[in-house]
């Protein structure tokens, strides 16, 4: 799949879907370009989180398609969905590693679920995986002996063990000091060039989306009203996008 000259990994084409009578997205269309770093705004309830369980084929739409590397995930058997949803990691709102393991027990859990690695093969794997989000040190503690950021990053850690080649991150830096948001965007941009991947991020921070994304889409009222590099997106003529960035209460969009 392309579009024009860049190579889409994953699609979503006219996509509507809807809980119970609420209708969340009406007509969606969203190409993910590969390699890339593409940034998710909108508003809170938007569907944000919507789209990236599209794209991880968690959900389905109700009308339209979804397809990842060309495959229309939509119309496929469930093992097929399977196989291609084990390329594709998505890391959580909040980082939801198990209390009662370790943080290298959590991070090992894809691994024994998903491969035969013996166990010396699991530590080495789960050793660089923490090294690449600089946690080593980590591996021993429980996560509740961890701060906020590191908790992030050992959940990154888990969502990048086996190597997926989309990694879709959702609110990433909510909740975090200025600083450790700094480090969680340089841990998503570095990570992404480890995978040599392409990783979609959900954020309302700024400062973070602007230091990593090379495209920004902007969903509202169901659909993607604005799709561009981030260069494009702030200075956009769209009066809707221009509001959302500059945080004014005075505009289009209704509040
Ligand atoms: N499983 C579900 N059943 C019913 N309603 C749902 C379900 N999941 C999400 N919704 C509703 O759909 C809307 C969009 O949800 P979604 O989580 O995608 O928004 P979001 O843009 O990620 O919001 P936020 O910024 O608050 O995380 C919300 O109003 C939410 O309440
Ligand atoms: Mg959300």
């Amino acid at each position: 799949m392309s579009n024009g000259d860049r190579k889409i990994i994953a699609r979503i084409e006219d996509a509507t879907l809807a809980f119970g009578e609420r209708v969340i997205l009406k007509n969606c269309n969203l190409d993910i370009v590969d390699g890339a770093i593409t940034c998710i705004i909108g508003l809170s309830g938007a569907g944000k989180s919507t789209i990236l369980r599209l794209l991880d084929g968690l959900l389905l739409p109700s009308a339209g398609h979804v397809y990842v590397r060309g495959r229309d995930v939509c119309h496929i058997t469930e093992e097929q969905r399977n196989r291609v949803r084990q390329k594709i990691s998505l890391s959580f709102q909040f980082s939801a590693l198990l209390d009662s393991l370790t943080v290298g027990e959590n991070v090992a859990l894809p691994l024994r679920e998903h491969t035969r690695l013996s166990e010396a093969e699991i530590r080495r794997t789960v050793m660089d995986a923490l090294d690449s989000v600089g946690l080593t040190r980590a591996f021993d503690n429980l996560p509740a002996e961890l701060s906020g950021g590191m908790l992030k990053r050992a959940g990154f850690a888990r969502a990048i063990v086996t190597r997926p080649d989309l990694v879709l991150y959702d609110e990433p830096t909510t909740g975090l000091d200025p600083i450790v948001t700094n480090l969680i965007t340089d841990t998503i941009v570095r990570l992404r060039e480890k995978l040599n991947g392409t990783a979609v991020v959900i954020s309302h921070d700024l400062s973070s989306i602007f230091g990593m994304a090379d495209y920004v889409a902007m969903l509202f009222e169901g659909a993607i009203i604005a799709y561009d590099t981030a260069q494009g997106i702030r200075n956009s003529p769209n009066p809707i996008v221009q509001q959302f960035l500059s945080g004014s209460e005075i505009g289009p969009i209704p509040i």
